[in-house]
């Protein structure tokens, strides 16, 4: 996710099983062929083949633009880097990359988005599976079965559906029975996205949609143990114990601790606290932490408050993350 989740993130949230594989942020693709240095940032990954996270879960390459071949070229070169995957975005709803033509602005013509997984599958569909993740639509979901057809038509071999259209951004609800919908009308594997924030939402989204396998999203960051509790739970029927706020708090001192190694302790009190907000979806303990932590501008503070005012402890064994 563009902005919020980095190597460093996939590999935290990776280390406990959960998640089979994961996506890069995009790489943004305009008019020319991007050089290594690009793809290595987005995907550092790529330096050690198979790019993989270190507890050896697939990270694959999301390319985001409209013309095809610019597109298919970018393909290439992250093949020839050893990306495992090209994953193709037409979900994005920033107004900026929409007004340039990328992201969710092509679904409002099928053709186009075709013709822009074809480029790639031809490029490089011999080699690497290409995939591709939709929205509903732009503004309606009138061609929401077109643009998954011509996903389809156009070689990628699974789509990621994210349950709304563009316009309706990230306001709730995903409508998981619609991409049950979609699901009916392509042969490809499915993949159901939006909205999962617990173990009940993905057993709803599941049944709504029929698909077998979910992306989480926003969710990943906001609990980083609902993926190890649905695996948890795929496995043995069981229930793990909700996350308590001493679990948040480990995470985000050990990816501060991590991110200290190549950032500026300011830019890192940042990236701590905007995880931070992310905790609260759902979570009144991590609201009331971030309300109380969020002034704080001093790395070193922020680390020492977070594990200060801890009224529950952990009611639950759970593993940590280990360095
Ligand atoms: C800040 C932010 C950045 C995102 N960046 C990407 C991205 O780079 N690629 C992508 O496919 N989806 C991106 N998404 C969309 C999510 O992957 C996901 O489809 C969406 O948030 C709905 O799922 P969720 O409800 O589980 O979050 C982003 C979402 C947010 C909020």
């Amino acid at each position: 996710m563009e902005g919020v989740i980095d190597a460093l993130t996939r590999n935290l949230l990776t280390r406990q099983a959960g998640f089979d594989w994961t996506v890069t942020e995009f790489v943004r693709v305009v008019d020319a062929r991007l050089p290594p240095r690009v793809f290595y940032k987005h995907c550092p990954e790529l330096q050690i083949f198979p790019a993989a996270t270190p507890s050896g879960v697939p990270v694959h390459l999301q390319l985001l633009g409209s013309d095809p071949q610019t597109l298919a070229a970018n393909a290439h070169q992250a093949l020839s880097l050893g990306a495992l995957s090209i994953d193709l975005n037409f979900g994005c709803p920033a107004k900026l990359v929409n007004r340039h033509d990328g992201g969710a602005s092509l679904l409002r013509r099928p053709e186009r988005v075709y013709a822009a997984i074809r480029a790639v599958f031809d490029a490089v569909g011999d080699q690497i599976p290409v995939t591709a993740k939709i929205r509903l639509g732009f503004s309606d979901r009138r061609l929401a079965i077109a643009c998954a057809q011509a996903v389809e038509a156009g070689g990628a071999c699974q789509l990621v559906v994210h349950g709304r259209t563009r316009d309706e951004g990230y306001r709730p609800p995903a409508h998981w029975e619609w991409i049950g919908k979609i699901r009916h009308r392509v042969k490809i594997p499915v993949v159901a996205n939006g909205d999962i924030w617990t173990l009940e939402d993905y057993w709803k989204a599941r049944t709504l949609s029929g698909c077998r396998d979910v992306m989480l999203g926003r969710s990943a960051l906001a609990d980083p143990w609902l993926a190890p509790r649905i695996r948890h739970w795929q496995l043995t029927g069981e229930r793990l114990p909700d996350t308590t706020w001493p679990m948040r708090a480990n995470v985000l001192t050990e990816y501060a601790h991590w991110q200290r190694q190549n950032l500026p302790e300011r830019v890192v009190t940042s990236l701590v606290k905007q995880w931070l907000a992310q905790m609260r979806q759902g979570n009144t303990e991590a609201d009331r932490q971030f309300q109380r932590l969020k002034r704080i501008t001093d790395l070193a503070t922020l680390l020492d408050s977070l594990v200060i005012d801890t009224p529950t402890q952990p009611q639950h064994r759970h593993t940590p993350l280990e360095a």
